[in-house]
């Protein structure tokens, strides 16, 4: 199914759009990292990669409005805890089953945890613009302590998470798919991951630990 016309009716990717926009406005408490300001940045830049690569537009789109759900049913969980959250809401929208499930793989593809150099054309769009989100020198500078808050992790923790998920995709060369994203944002990755290794370092040292205790009481 490679074409750059519409699988997904575009008043069902509305639906969808609505839906998940409802929910993030509903428990913005619980999604300080993965609400909307992700979920808006991930569906417009997916969209982007999936124009360059010829993936399919709203297959990729409605997966970007979908791919973090889990976050609503699970703290710091995999992307699969939401699979049926995932489904109930592209059901409820209209999206016919079979695509559903397509889309269910596809934000499962994905993942960075997990994800190989191939990859289906629609979960490349999708992964790199989660990965740029993870990448931009803003995130650990305003979004980082979101992160640790919404998903109950120390800072300890989430560097060593990073650094462990994401540098052996980076030195082995598939970090982004789309080359054009690599050329532009590579030095932006290398940056990031430069300094979560750091982060990584330096609480273990235990005065560095003294401090960060000190900041939390
Ligand atoms: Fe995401």
């Amino acid at each position: 199914m490679r074409t750059q016309e519409s699988t997904i009716d575009h008043a069902v990717v509305g639906a969808v759009e609505g839906r998940v926009h409802r929910l993030c406005r509903q428990y913005a408490d619980r999604l300080q990292f993965h609400g909307w300001h992700h979920v808006g940045f991930v569906r417009a830049k997916a969209v982007g990669f999936a124009r360059h690569n010829g993936a399919d537009l709203t297959v990729v789109e409605v997966a970007a409005l979908v791919h973090d759900v889990n976050y609503l049913v699970l703290r710091n969980s995999p992307a699969a805890a939401g699979q049926s959250l995932r489904l109930e809401i592209l059901a409820e929208c209209g999206v016919p089953p079979h695509i559903a499930r397509w889309i269910d793989e596809i934000v499962d593809e994905a993942e960075m945890a997990t994800r190989g150099r191939d990859i289906s054309l629609e979960a490349q769009a999708l992964s790199d613009a989660d990965t740029l989100f993870k990448a931009l020198p803003v995130t650990p500078v305003v979004l980082a302590h979101r992160y640790l808050r919404e998903n109950g992790l120390s800072l300890r923790e989430l560097a060593h998470k990073i650094v462990g998920e994401q540098c052996d995709v980076h030195d082995e060369g598939y970090y982004f798919y789309n080359p054009e994203a690599a050329a532009t944002y590579s030095r932006w990755a290398t940056a990031n991951l430069q300094l979560w290794r750091c982060i990584k370092e330096a609480v273990d040292d235990p005065t560095v630990v003294e401090l960060l205790d000190a900041v939390a009481s």
